[in-house]
């Protein structure tokens, strides 16, 4: 059920006041917190159970504003700002000196971004500043895309919970750095990055994890409990078989299924549906007990490049 005008408005107060209100995106549900206070940034990380050095994603109701947050800001994201907001791109620039150092992890760098969601937009709108939000999940969980999956996992611990149904896109923004000489993609995501290279009108280079400080980039990263595998259709009979031997329950993604033994999670037509889908298979894997998830991966162009990069991660965190 969507949250009403007088929850959202109650909500911005909590904002005001240094609370946390978890709120959709259209990507993941986001934890925020007054992107201006300190204490209200410390309490954040405190309940996401985050190392404090992490940098965090101001969130801003209308794309003006990231001149309040930002200095510097050159034509290539404001290419990319104009094209992509609201929606799922957040742009790393150079901060203004007035961001909190609990937002920017110590960088000189700020992420910002316009999401394209109704309530929260209008949340937003209704606060007037920026929001610090990362993703409301406990530190290393899946993250959520549905108000009950943020309950699950923070509880009481939120001070408001705003609804807006299940997340339209179901993976994180893109982020591209374009505080550098030459703008480059920290994390796939929501944003194909053929768009973003159609957009710059040239290849934009994905970095490696190692080379910026994003809890995005660690292995352990986006993991059920459940042990994720990633296989092509040629090994999935081989990973089944071994399933099968050492008796484990396994649930199968992207393929319709061997035999009767195996629990299907669900076979997206494409990366679109992939991405809607995937953080709610892999809770749905916890939830159902297995042991093992087994995922055939999609094509790796638009959004499936950020659903396999996710799958990835997930299957690294046990390695
Ligand atoms: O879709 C999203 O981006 C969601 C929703 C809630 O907006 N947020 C999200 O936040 O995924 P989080 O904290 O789980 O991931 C934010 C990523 C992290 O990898 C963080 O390190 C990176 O953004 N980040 C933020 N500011 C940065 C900066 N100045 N330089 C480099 N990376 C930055
Ligand atoms: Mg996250």
């Amino acid at each position: 059920m969507t949250a009403s005008d007088a929850e959202i408005a109650r909500a911005a107060d909590v904002l005001r006041t240094g609370g946390l209100v978890a709120f959709p995106t259209e990507t993941v549900y986001g934890l925020g917190a007054d992107a201006s206070s300190t204490d209200a940034v410390h309490r954040l990380f405190a309940v996401k159970g985050r190392p404090a050095d992490h940098p965090v994603i101001v969130h801003v109701g209308e794309a003006a504003q990231l001149d309040d947050w930002a200095v510097d800001v050159d034509d290539r994201a404001r290419t990319l700002t104009r094209a992509c907001w609201p929606g799922p791109l957040t742009v790393v620039v150079r901060r203004s000196p007035h961001v909190p150092d609990a937002v920017t992890g110590g960088l000189d760098t700020v992420g910002v971004r316009v999401p394209d969601q109704p309530v929260a937009l209008a949340l937003l709108r209704a606060f007037g500043g920026g929001v610090a939000a990362p993703s409301a999940n406990r530190f290393g969980h899946v993250s959520p895309t549905t108000a009950a999956d943020v309950l699950d996992d923070l509880g009481d611990d939120v001070d408001v919970i705003l609804d807006g149904g299940p997340s339209r896109v179901g993976v994180e923004s893109t982020i591209v750095d374009c505080s550098r000489p030459e703008p480059a993609i920290l994390r796939l995501g929501g944003v194909p990055r053929e768009r973003v290279e159609e957009l710059l009108d040239r290849p934009v280079p994905l970095l490696d994890r190692g080379e910026v400080r994003a809890p995005g980039t660690l292995e352990s990263h986006y993991a059920p409990h459940a042990r994720v595998e990633v296989a092509d259709p040629d090994s999935l009979a081989d990973l089944l078989a071994e399933a099968r031997e050492r008796g484990d329950r396994v649930g199968v993604i992207g393929h319709p299924g061997a035999d009767e033994a195996v629990e299907v999670l669900g076979v997206p037509c494409d990366g679109n549906e992939y991405a809607h889908d995937l953080y709610r298979m892999l809770r749905d894997a916890d939830a159902r007990g297995l042991d093992r998830v087994i995922a055939v991966l999609p094509d790796p162009t638009g959004l499936g490049a950020a659903v396999a990069d996710r799958l990835r991660r997930a299957s690294g965190a046990r390695e």
